[in-house]
């Protein structure tokens, strides 16, 4: 494995991390990748780690990914869900985190609906802290993997036109893969009706597009996110039936292009809003790949920032 080391101790974002970090970890994962397609998958590297997942809030791919990761990377593990926890009885975040730690936990793997609820955890622990997404603020380790199978996919990221279509304004995935992707090179937009692109996102230097058929003439990747309706207080679109017929991807729109473009998605997919059954699983689709490399990006975190434990 790489011998070099992250620039931080914490993953609290890509904002915070530099491009030469960003290669270390693609370069590690490349070699845990290798590592988890043996027959024999596991290696002893945080053998003496212990690490907590953490999440406030509802997780699939990102839970059991990170679990999946630590175990194979032979750390011991201990899971917490804040829906059968005593956060419920009013416990704070910080009271919470450091009964965890007083059990001598290394690393935490925390979701929280609260942006910059890492940041402020950071200050006040020792341990190794792995944002897996706070609120609608960052996503690091998604964005790492979405950038991760692109280059897989078509060799490398830089200058490739990489559209980002749907609800940004509610999106952890949408500023965490801009960061990702300019640090790498490529040229990013955003799709969306007016309503669900974030003011001013032009000044971090995206194109704005509320086209999605010019959107997928610009691109070589559109990552589809879907309408995240649990965070939305007052109503964005008209109805999801409108924003599938506008601003939803299908086969038929795939065929009509002149060249042949990938399509991503970090999931849960809404199938037949923002994307149709024959787009998410047609041959131009990565979104297996993304799930698959997820596992490796993360061995890749863990080992790299156990490095910068003591
Ligand atoms: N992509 C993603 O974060 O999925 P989960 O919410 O299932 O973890």
């Amino acid at each position: 494995m790489s011998n070099s080391q992250l620039s931080t101790k914490h993953l609290l974002g890509i904002k915070y991390i530099t491009t030469e970090d960003i290669e270390l970890i693609f370069k590690t994962a490349t070699e845990f990748k290798e590592v988890i397609n043996r027959p024999i998958k596991k290696v002893p590297s945080l053998r003496d780690v212990t690490i907590a997942n953490v999440f406030f809030e509802n997780s699939t791919r990102t839970r059991i990914s990170f679990e999946l990761a630590e175990k194979r990377l032979s750390a011991d593990v201990v899971n917490f869900s804040a829906s059968s926890s005593s956060v419920s009885k009013g416990e704070t975040l910080l009271d919470t985190v450091n009964n965890i730690l007083a059990m001598k936990v290394d690393m935490v793997v925390m979701r929280h609906p609260a942006p910059g609820a890492h940041h402020f955890l950071s200050k006040h622990i020792d341990a190794n802290i792995i944002n897996a997404g706070d609120g609608t603020h960052e996503h690091p380790t998604q964005a790492l993997l979405d950038a991760f199978s692109i280059r897989e996919k078509l060799g490398e990221v830089a200058g490739k036109n990489v559209v980002i279509v749907g609800d940004i304004l509610h999106s952890r995935v949408a500023l965490s893969n801009i960061f990702c992707l300019q640090k790498l090179g490529a040229h990013v937009m955003v799709c969306g009706p007016a309503t669900l692109i974030p003011k001013h996102i032009d000044k971090l230097g995206v194109q704005v597009e509320h086209d999605v058929r010019k959107a997928l003439e610009w691109c070589d990747v559109a990552n589809v996110l879907r309408i995240q309706l649990e965070r939305q207080d007052i109503k964005y679109i008209p109805s999801l039936r409108e924003y599938a017929l506008y601003f939803g991807i299908n086969k038929k729109m795939l065929e009509n292009l002149e060249k042949e473009i990938v399509i991503m998605h970090p999931g849960p997919i809404n199938r037949g809003i923002e994307l149709t059954s024959d787009a998410a699983d047609s041959g131009q689709s990565i979104i297996l790949d993304q799930v698959e490399n997820g596992v490796a990006i993360r061995m890749a975190v863990l080992y790299l920032l156990a490095g910068k434990r003591g």
